[in-house]
C-alpha cells in the first residue's frame, strides 16, 4: 500500500456579473469578432462590490466540501493560489478558513500567477504524502478584473474573476491497480528571466501600491505552447502513460489557440480537451479548477478518468500533474 492524494470533490465559483465582448467593446476599441477569432473568448464574469477572492473561493471550497461529503472541521491544509489576494496579508487562505469555520490547520497562498492552482495541487500533494496533513482544500481563486489597466484593449479583454477548489485526501492504495486513484506524476518549473513578458508594474515593495497588468501576448503565447509541451511529455515520462492514454486534459484556460497548439502537439484529439475559456475568460490560477469542476458537473469526467492538468503563467512558471480520479 502507498499513500496518495486523491481529489474527493471540486467545487467552483463565478461572480453574479457577465460580461460579453459587445459590452467591452463598449469601454474599449475592440471587436466581437477580434476576441473570438484571436483568443476564443465570448463571456467573462467581473466581481463587483462584495465580491472578492476571498469570498469567490469560499463559495467554491463550500460546494467543494459538500461534493466531497464531509465535514468542514476536518480540514487540516488549505492551500490557495492567486495573484489577486484580499490583503498583501494576511493570507487569503486564512479568510477562508474562517469563513468555513476550520481552526488550527496549515493555511497559506502560493503565488505563480496562471499555474497558481498547479503549484498549489503539488505543494498540497507533498505535504498529504508526508503526513502533515490528512485532508485539504486547493484552490485557484482570482479577481484579475482588479489587476487590469481597463484602458489597455491588448490585455481587458483578456481576463475574468472566479474560482475552484478541490478537497484532496491522503488515502492508502494498492498501487499495483491501476485504477487506484490519486496524483500519479506532478513536474514544476519556473524561468524568472521572462519576469517582463507578464508581470504588474507595481507592488508593495517597490511602488507601494498593486500597479497594473502588463503582458507581452505574442511573446508569451511561444513559450506557453513550447514549455506546456515539454511539461506535459515530462509527466508521461514520469508517470509511465502514454498521451493516448489520457481521458481529459484540463488545461489553464488562457486562449483557445495556446489549448488547440498544446493539443496538436500532442497529438491529442481537440474532443478530450476541456476547453470553458469561451465562457470564463482567462481567471487565472482559478482556469484549471473550474474547468475540471464544470466539467465534472455535466458529466465529461467520471470516476476512474486520467486527467492531466496543465498551466502556464507569468513568472513564468508552468507545470502539469497526471491525476486518476
Ligand atoms: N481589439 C482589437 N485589436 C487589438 C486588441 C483588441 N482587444 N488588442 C490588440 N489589438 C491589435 C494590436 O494593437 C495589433 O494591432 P497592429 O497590428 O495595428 O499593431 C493587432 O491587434 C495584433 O496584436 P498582437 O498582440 O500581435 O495579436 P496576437 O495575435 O498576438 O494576439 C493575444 C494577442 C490574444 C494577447 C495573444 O498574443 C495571446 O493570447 N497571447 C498569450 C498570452 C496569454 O494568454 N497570457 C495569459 C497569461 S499567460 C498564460 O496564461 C499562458
Amino acid at each position: 500500500m502507498t499513500l496518495r492524494s486523491v481529489i474527493r470533490g471540486s467545487g467552483s465559483a463565478l461572480p453574479a456579473r457577465a460580461v460579453s465582448n459587445a459590452e467591452m467593446a463598449t469601454m474599449v476599441d475592440t471587436t466581437d469578432e477580434w476576441i473570438v477569432e484571436r483568443t476564443g473568448i465570448r463571456n467573462r464574469h467581473i466581481a463587483g462590490e462584495g465580491e472578492t477572492t476571498a469570498t469567490l473561493a469560499t463559495e467554491a471550497c463550500r460546494k467543494a466540501i459538500e461534493a466531497a461529503g464531509i465535514d468542514a472541521a476536518s480540514i487540516d491544509l488549505i492551500v490557495l493560489g492567486t495573484c489577486s489576494p484580499d490583503q498583501t496579508f494576511p493570507a487569503t487562505a486564512t479568510i477562508v478558513q474562517n469563513a468555513l469555520g476550520c481552526r488550527g490547520g496549515i493555511a497559506f497562498d502560493v503565488a505563480a500567477v496562471c499555474s497558481g492552482f498547479l503549484y498549489a495541487f503539488a505543494t498540497a500533494d507533498a505535504l498529504l504524502r508526508t503526513g502533515a496533513a490528512k485532508r485539504a482544500l486547493v484552490i485557484g481563486a482570482e479577481t484579475m478584473s482588479r489587476l487590469l489597466d481597463w484602458d489597455d484593449r491588448t490585455t481587458c479583454v483578456l481576463f475574468g474573476d472566479g474560482a475552484g477548489a478541490v478537497v484532496l485526501e491522503a488515502v492508502d492504495v494498492d498501487e499495483s491497480d491501476p485504477m487506484a486513484p490519486g496524483i500519479l506524476a506532478t513536474r514544476l518549473h519556473a524561468d524568472g528571466a521572462h519576469g517582463d513578458l507578464l508581470h504588474m508594474d507595481g507592488g508593495p515593495s517597490t511602488t507601494g501600491s498593486i500597479g497594473k497588468l502588463r503582458m507581452k501576448g505574442r511573446e508569451v503565447f511561444r513559450h506557453a505552447v513550447v514549455n506546456l509541451a515539454a511539461v506535459l511529455e515530462e509527466v508521461l515520462v514520469a508517470s509511465g502513460y502514454k498521451a493516448d492514454d489520457i481521458d481529459w486534459v484540463v488545461p489553464h484556460q488562457a486562449n483557445a489557440r495556446i489549448l488547440d497548439a498544446t493539443a496538436r502537439k500532442l497529438g491529442l484529439p481537440e474532443e478530450k480537451v476541456i476547453i470553458t475559456v469561451d465562457r470564463h475568460a482567462n481567471t487565472s490560477a482559478a482556469s484549471v479548477p473550474l474547468a475540471f469542476d464544470t466539467a465534472v458537473r455535466d458529466g465529461r469526467i467520471k470516476p476512474g478518468d486520467l486527467v492531466m492538468f496543465e498551466a502556464m503563467g507569468g513568472g513564468f512558471t508552468w507545470g502539469a500533474s497526471l491525476v486518476r480520479v
